[in-house]
């Protein structure tokens, strides 16, 4: 008769090739039960967002099967996000278990591209996400992901817009006229928090944050409002990029957020003609920065029009072109980053 004990040791055995924990360990092995040779339970992913995740299932399969007396494996899988940062029961964000910050010290490098082809990514993996533009100067999400209608209230709620499967807050859609508003300090600081706290964000796994350029007001509000789960920064290839990221990083390990990683985007061009890549902007810069930093490489982005195009229109290239290149490199980020997200929530609760 095989025992539970036996099982959940053969589960030690697996580790989680991203957290390097082993799977007990994580709490990813839930309701085992046994009947003679016959072992079911459910293996809890944390993220639908797994990376390798494919492996993790196997390894765990293989591990349980190998156990003398086992005749038959039942394994359910199952995906719950960790959160970060319970926050108290009297939040209005007490639903939304991570709030990711996407920022760089530059503007133009392509923050927000990446935040919401990741927010996207993430949603397309099965989880439950929004997003929150952060850039009170030049809100670009309502253009990128194709809303802009001005959001029904509740009281002094904001209901937050659906596009693509995903809730949406800006500021953008409350002012429609081109002329540049002069925000000060506080009236920044105002916004972003209205942002947070002021929109119905309900249940979600990520809230995904665009920053406006620089190391400026809306980061600092952000991250001294509410416990961020963590920040991605964004950069470009060139030797300039160690200097953005650098300026980036510092601001952020002096608020206290964690560091989730550098994403490199812009990286190579891909000619649509011969498939040939060009290093327009040099290579290397991003994933240079990210080690003498000591933070996580978290991908390289190709500089391709497509993604520029989609972004003009409104529908964003991964849920445009899903299994395009350009797509895969922005979910092979969104795994990444689900799996550093998993990684500080795990540190946190110990
Ligand atoms: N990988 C890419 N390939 C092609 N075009 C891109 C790529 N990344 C970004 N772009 C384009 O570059 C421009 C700048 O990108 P984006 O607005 O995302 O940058 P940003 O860092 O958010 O800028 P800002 O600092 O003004 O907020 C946009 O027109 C966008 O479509
Ligand atoms: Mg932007």
């Amino acid at each position: 008769m095989v025992s539970k004990d036996e099982v959940l040791d053969a589960l030690r055995s697996v580790t989680d090739p991203e957290l390097h924990k082993d799977l007990v360990t994580l709490n990813m092995v839930r309701e085992i039960q046994v009947d003679g040779g016959r072992v079911t339970f459910t293996l809890n992913l944390t993220t639908p967002a797994c990376p390798l995740r494919s492996k993790i299932e196997q390894d765990a399969r293989n591990a349980v099967a190998s156990i003398k007396g086992v005749t038959t494996v039942e394994m359910k899988v199952g995906a719950q996000v960790a959160a970060t940062h319970p926050f108290g029961e009297s939040s209005v964000l007490k639903n939304v278990k991570n709030i990711i910050a996407v920022a760089s010290g530059k503007g133009g490098v392509g923050k927000s591209t990446v935040a919401v082809n990741l927010a996207l990514a993430l949603s397309g993996s099965g989880a439950k996400v929004g997003i929150l533009d952060a850039d009170i100067y030049g809100p670009n999400i309502p253009l990128m992901m194709g809303v802009n209608e001005r959001p029904a209230m509740r009281g002094d709620t904001i209901i937050p817009l659906v596009a693509h499967g995903i809730k949406v807050a800006s500021l953008g859609f409350f002012y429609k006229d081109e002329t540049a508003l002069v925000w000060r300090g506080p009236m920044v600081a105002g916004a972003v928090k209205q942002l947070l706290t002021q929109v119905d964000w309900g249940d979600l796994d990520y809230l995904i944050t665009d920053l406006p350029p620089g190391t400026g007001d809306s980061g600092l509000t952000l991250a001294q409002t509410v416990p961020l789960g963590g920040v991605v920064i964004v950069t470009t290839p060139q030797e300039a990029a160690l200097n953005i990221a650098t300026k980036a990083v510092g601001m952020f390990r002096k608020l206290n957020v964690p560091i989730l990683g550098i994403v490199e985007n812009m990286s190579y061009f891909v000619c649509p003609h011969c498939g040939e890549k060009s290093f327009i902007f040099s290579s290397g810069g991003g994933r240079k920065a990210s080690t003498l930093l000591g933070v996580q490489f978290l991908g390289e982005i190709p500089l391709y029009p497509r993604i520029r195009e989609q972004s003009d229109i409104g529908v964003p290239i991964v849920v445009a072109a899903p299994d395009s290149p350009e797509s895969l490199a922005f979910k092979d980020v969104a795994f990444r980053v689900a799996g550093m997200v998993s990684m500080v929530a795990y540190n946190q609760s110990q």
